[in-house]
């Protein structure tokens, strides 16, 4: 049985969304937002899209690019997945190695990857030079059979909006989104500064929805948001709750979380996902009192190249 690496081509989007929904069931993957996030990444990012073939069957997937968006220079990614069943081939080394030549040569000198937290991919990852840093928590809401909090009423002078009233000037969204990003606990600090990036990659993704995002405004003025991201299905994920320094521990990322949600389920969504780093303290709060539950956890490898 041969196993080959190649460049992903717009004709794998199907297969692509069949593995890594396989893999990793707590993200949305859908074959239109690969082929937007390849045919947008923004030159510096060096994207690529790797596929692992075994016997003509594609068995394995790496997305591998530069955090270019990261005040630190150098900061590789690349999670290679392969489909249970497949392991032990072979698919995964040559993705990874494939991604980690690629990466060099864009200039990284360290690559980040997740790793689940199970023996076996702990084991693959240690076994070629990566080692542990922060962790997160995948988490699951039954939004259809569980019981979400009841809505809240906004308390005097907040107003809760629809994201989609700001589809004609999002600048507002976006100013709120760089300054909650800087302050989410990650391995790769982030800093937003590239409005039309933005515009391209987040506002006009095809997973974000705008219209089950809530925006909660104080006085007039964006104090929190919950973004919404969906396949369009049945899934809804947190994109990004984020409340502004200001107006932080006053509930407001509860009030717009549970507004979402609620429209979600509306909707007809039936399961929320969302992912927390293990020291978000405040976030993973608000998701047990929304009724989310751990569903898997993944571990932030990284490898020093060179
Ligand atoms: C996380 C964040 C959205 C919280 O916003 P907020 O408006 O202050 O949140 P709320 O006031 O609605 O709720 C905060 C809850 O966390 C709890 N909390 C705060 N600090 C905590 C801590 N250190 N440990 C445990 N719980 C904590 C509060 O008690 C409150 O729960 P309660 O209402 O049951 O008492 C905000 O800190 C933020 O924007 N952080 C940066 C961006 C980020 O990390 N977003 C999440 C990534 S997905």
């Amino acid at each position: 049985m041969t196993v080959i690496v190649r460049d992903f081509r717009p004709s794998d989007a199907e297969a692509w969304t069949r593995v890594r929904r396989a893999v990793v069931p707590y993200l949305v993957t859908t074959p239109e937002q690969v082929v937007h996030d390849l045919a947008h990444a923004h030159p510096d990012r060096r994207y690529r899209l790797l596929v692992a073939e075994r016997d003509g069957e594609i068995v394995g997937t790496a997305q591998a690019g530069i955090a270019h968006d990261s005040p630190e220079p150098g900061q590789g990614f690349c999670t290679p997945h392969v489909l249970p069943g497949h392991t032990g081939h072979g698919a995964g080394s040559l993705l990874l190695s494939t991604a980690e030549e690629h990466l060099a040569q864009a200039g990284a000198t360290v690559v980040h990857a997740w790793v689940l937290d199970t023996p076996e991919n702990l084991e693959f990852a240690r076994a070629r030079d990566y080692r542990p840093g922060r962790s997160a928590h995948f988490q699951h809401l039954d939004l259809a059979g569980g019981t979400l909090p009841p809505l809240q009423e906004a308390p005097a002078g907040v107003e809760l909006r629809p994201g989609s009233d700001f589809d004609d000037d999002p600048r507002p969204l976006f100013e709120a989104d760089a300054q909650v990003t800087l302050d989410e606990p990650s391995d790769i600090p982030t800093e937003l500064d590239d409005y039309e990036d933005w515009l391209t990659n987040i506002w006009r993704h095809p997973a974000f929805d705008s219209a089950l995002t809530t925006v909660a405004l104080v006085d007039g003025r964006v104090a929190a948001f919950s973004a919404a991201g969906t396949d369009g299905e049945r899934t809804y994920s947190s994109n990004m709750t984020g409340t502004l320094r200001a107006f932080r521990g006053r509930g407001l990322a509860k009030l717009a979380k549970n507004d979402s949600l609620h429209r979600a389920r509306a909707a007809g969504y039936t399961d929320a996902y969302t992912s927390n780093d293990t020291g978000n303290a405040p976030m993973l709060a608000i998701n047990k009192w929304f009724g989310y539950t751990v569903r898997a956890t993944e571990v932030r490898h990284a490898r020093t190249l060179g």
